[in-house]
């Protein structure tokens, strides 16, 4: 039998990989415990995606367990033991902010909940292939440290600056700066992935994300911006912008798209790699041309305000590069645009606002 083990099943990029990897495999086991809804409230919840699953795919079996729970962790992996061919770990504490409030739960989530899955796969299917969504929050806020040009609607780069053209790879430095609480407990477990496959030898991949965002997300204001500021504008709800004038840029990647490298990856593993990911070049917007792009796309407008107090540790530019993936895997490429995401998250969130 094969089996697929994706924590963290009922979120954006849980839920992406339920639908992508459904036709390829004999069972989905799926851990989810809707701490969503604990890290940021009862709209933020999973529940409607874990229906959803459940409606469509008869194969899906979910467990409502704490990743922390190593004990009760290791008794799912046992059962399923070899048969259990790719683990997609995304069960997390998503939000930078956040970590700040509880800075044990967020690591032992992130940190610790990564370690009981990494052990408990090398005890019961050490030859699974491990893919693990890291954050570009690993590199903390070294970028802000770039020479940024202030243009009117974002910050941008000189275009004769090494990372102008395709963005940021995976040389920069994770030493020696902001990373946030967050950060910090997603590089321990980026490293922690990492040592298992130098260490063991664990087929294994460290994807560091940009902005992960697809329809299947359930946006909050302290995590998913874009699914949120579309959702502030379809429920003419205010957003806010803090700080950098709103000319912060962001890179994203439709989680389609990155749930087509995990697939690449699978069928072509290696050991404790890591990659960059996010939009790129492809795909990445400030703010204020999120909102102009929003507004004429969704025919809304976006009321918003401005706060001056940026978030700790945010990015004032990120454009990842991902020039390493597509070295290893030069099929894979991106297929969907920012209007297109937009567009599909503004339809399931119109349907959604609507029941
Ligand atoms: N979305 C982004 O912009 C982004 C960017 C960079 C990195 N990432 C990383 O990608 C991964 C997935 O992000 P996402 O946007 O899909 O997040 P998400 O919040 O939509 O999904 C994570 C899921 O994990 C579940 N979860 C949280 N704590 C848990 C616990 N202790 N036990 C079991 N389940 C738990 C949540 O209920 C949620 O459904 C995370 O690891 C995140 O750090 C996301």
């Amino acid at each position: 039998m094969n089996v697929i083990l994706i924590t963290g099943s009922c979120g954006l990029i849980g839920s992406e990989s339920v639908n992508y990897f459904s036709g390829e495999f004999d069972l989905i086991i799926g851990l989810d415990n809707d701490m969503r809804s604990y890290y940021f409230g009862q709209a933020a919840s999973i529940d409607w995606n874990r229906k959803r699953i459940e409606d469509t795919f008869g194969h899906y079996q979910h467990y409502n367990t704490d990743i922390r729970e190593k004990s009760e962790l290791e008794n799912i992996v046992r059962k399923y033991g070899d048969d259990i061919k790719l683990i997609i770990h995304t069960a997390a504490q998503p939000s930078h902010d956040w970590a700040a409030r509880e800075p044990h739960t967020d690591f032992s989530v992130n940190a610790l909940g990564t370690l009981n899955i990494l052990e408990s796969m090398r005890k019961y299917c050490p030859n699974a292939v491990f893919i693990f969504t890291s954050t570009n929050k690993v590199y903390g806020d070294l970028s802000n440290q770039l020479p940024l040009l202030e243009n009117k609607k974002r910050y941008e780069l000189n275009s004769n600056h090494t990372y102008y053209k395709d963005g940021i790879d995976e040389s920069m430095s994770i030493d020696q700066s902001k990373h946030s609480l967050f950060g910090a407990s997603k590089l321990a477990a980026d490293v922690m992935v990492q040592e298992y496959g130098q260490y063991f030898g664990i087929k294994s991949a460290i994807f560091r994300g940009g902005c992960l965002t697809g329809p299947l997300h359930s946006g909050a204001e302290l995590h998913g911006f874009l699914a949120y500021l579309i959702y502030c504008a379809l429920s003419e709800k205010k957003y806010t912008i803090f700080g950098y004038k709103g000319k912060q840029v962001r890179d994203n990647i439709h989680s389609r798209d990155l749930i087509t490298m995990f697939d690449y990856f699978y069928k072509n593993p290696k050991s404790g790699e890591v990659y960059n990911t996010g939009g790129g070049r492809f795909s990445n917007c400030s703010i204020l041309e999120a909102i102009d792009i929003i507004e004429s796309i969704l025919n809304k407008k976006v009321v918003w305000d401005y706060d001056e107090n940026h978030r700790s540790g945010d990015h004032i530019w990120w454009i990842s590069n991902v020039n390493k993936f597509k070295s290893h895997y030069p099929q894979w490429k991106y297929t969907i645009n920012l209007p297109t995401m937009i567009e599909e998250i503004g339809a399931e969130i119109d349907t959604r606002l609507s029941i």
